[in-house]
């Protein structure tokens, strides 16, 4: 089991925005997360490396186990971030770095990689995302779908053992979309886990494996990918039914 989260509730000063969330995840598994605006999506990815921290239930991923009525420890938290790595819809590039700079900063401050190991490994991912001809250029200088291969360049460079999307195809024209979509599929190749939060119907039937519906807070459904064909319940039908 690559993620277990039992019994998550999550709530933002009074307002309740997870309800009693139960889900387990296989090793190699790409889980997509769907479901209407304010269902508790995003917050429930950021849960997943700590970036949210819910005030109970359990999370235990990538061999790190929490008990979230503790107060979380500093220590395991960082231990966690460099197994759980995270891309956002707005890439989150550092603007002031190339992206060579970019990729090799956390490998070498967090993971102690040398500078040349780094640039090493950078380039190995720069080739394989066909960035090669930008590593010198700064993220602005670059289109969106170059910047969001930048960014999930820099969140593989940690070689993480789960990696998570929020909206990774969201600002992004079809054809880029396409390119973010074969990189996911190709880094299942890898035995990677990756969580993905997409409104987009069509990406979430090419890649997932396993797939999560919420409303308000809560899942509605979950299974394997046939539940786009046959799905179990009124809401996500619905749903499934009012996306092209
Ligand atoms: N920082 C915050 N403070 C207070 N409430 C928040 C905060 N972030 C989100 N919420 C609330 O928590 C609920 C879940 O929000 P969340 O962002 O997880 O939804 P989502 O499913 O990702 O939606 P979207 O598809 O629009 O991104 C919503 O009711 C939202 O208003
Ligand atoms: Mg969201």
């Amino acid at each position: 089991m690559a993620i277990r989260i039992s019994n998550v509730n999550f709530y933002y000063g009074s307002n309740q925005a997870l309800f009693d969330i139960n889900l387990n995840i296989e090793k190699g598994d790409t889980v997509v997360l769907l479901g209407p605006s304010g269902a508790g999506k995003s917050t429930l990815i950021r849960t997943l490396n700590l970036m949210e921290v819910p005030q109970s239930g359990m999370l235990d991923i990538a061999n790190h186990k929490f008990d979230l009525t503790a107060k979380a420890d500093a220590k395991q938290v960082s231990l966690l971030r460099k197994e759980v790595g995270m891309v956002f819809q707005q890439y989150h590039l550092w603007p002031h770095l190339t992206v060579m700079q970019n990729l090799i900063e956390a490998p070498m401050k967090v993971l102690r990689l040398e500078k040349e190991q780094a640039i090493e490994r950078a380039k190995g991912l720069l080739a394989r995302l066909q960035l090669a001809e930008f590593a010198e250029r700064f993220p602005l200088h670059l289109s969106g779908g170059q910047q969001q291969r930048v960014a999930i360049a820099r969140a593989l460079m940690m070689q993480p053992q789960v990696l998570l999307f929020d909206e990774p195809t969201a600002a992004l024209d079809p054809e880029i979309t396409a390119q973010v979509v074969d990189i996911i599929q190709e880094l299942q190749s890898t035995g990677i886990t990756q969580v993905i939060v997409t409104h987009e119907v069509s990406v979430a039937r090419k890649v997932a494996t396993k797939v999560v519906y919420m409303e308000k807070g809560k899942i509605i459904e979950q299974g394997d990918a046939s539940c786009f064909e046959t799905p179990k319940t009124e809401q996500f039908a619905h749903y499934l039914s009012h996306s092209h």
